[in-house]
């Protein structure tokens, strides 16, 4: 499978998929043949090139109007006729033009047990909430922002110690796994979404 994989930061997601396509290239059951960012000057966008990937930029301010971005980028994403959409700490809400294009096969972490804790600040809200067990979810991406079908989640305790970019760091360990594993299955076994279920066979 063809993934195009999305990134906003420093892209230790993206590279836990580099590592696991470069560790077993015939196994894995999928190819990163590109990846987007909404900016410059992210390390995730360094990593893409040292592994020898194309990359591109769409930056919302570049353009007069949030449609005008949002078809620029599906079409930036299009040209490399991915099967699969990776957003892996992109940070940006795509809109109709880009779903109608990869919806069913976008594909979104966040580092929170959906539904609780939604949004940009997933991590920060669980924290200052109190939660004693969070961690991660991967899903694919619908209209909602962080509403879509949840494919698989894992647990991460809080510890009383914890501030917001330690229990970060201690999620994206198991996010980074999780991620690695849901998207090698879909690519390898493909998947069917029904309802809220996604089945994996
Ligand atoms: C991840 O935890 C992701 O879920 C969240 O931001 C983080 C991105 O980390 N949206 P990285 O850029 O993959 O290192």
């Amino acid at each position: 499978a063809r993934l195009v994989v999305l990134v906003s930061g420093s892209g230790t997601n993206l590279q836990a998929l580099l590592d696991a396509v470069h560790d077993d290239p015939d196994g894995f059951g999928a190819e990163i043949v590109a990846v987007g960012a909404d900016r410059d000057g992210i390390a995730g966008l360094d990593r893409a090139r040292s592994a020898g990937l194309p990359t591109f930029v769409r930056k919302v301010k570049d353009y007069a109007t949030r449609e005008e971005w949002d078809r620029a980028l599906a079409e930036a994403t299009a040209a490399y006729e991915p099967d699969l959409v990776v957003s892996a700490g992109f940070m940006k809400i795509v809109g109709k033009t880009f779903l109608d294009r990869f919806g069913g096969r976008f594909v979104n972490t966040h580092p929170a047990l959906l539904p609780s804790f939604p949004g940009a600040h997933g991590v920060r809200d669980a924290l200052a909430y109190g939660a004693k067990v969070t961690g991660c979810t991967v899903h694919f991406v619908d209209d909602g922002v962080d509403t879509g079908p949840i494919i698989a989640q894992s647990a991460v305790d809080v510890r009383d110690e914890d501030d917001e970019a330690a229990l970060h760091e201690r999620i994206k360990e198991i996010e980074r796994q999780l991620l690695v594993d849901v998207v090698g299955r879909l690519a390898r076994n493909g998947y069917r979404i029904e309802g809220r279920k996604v089945v994996i066979p």
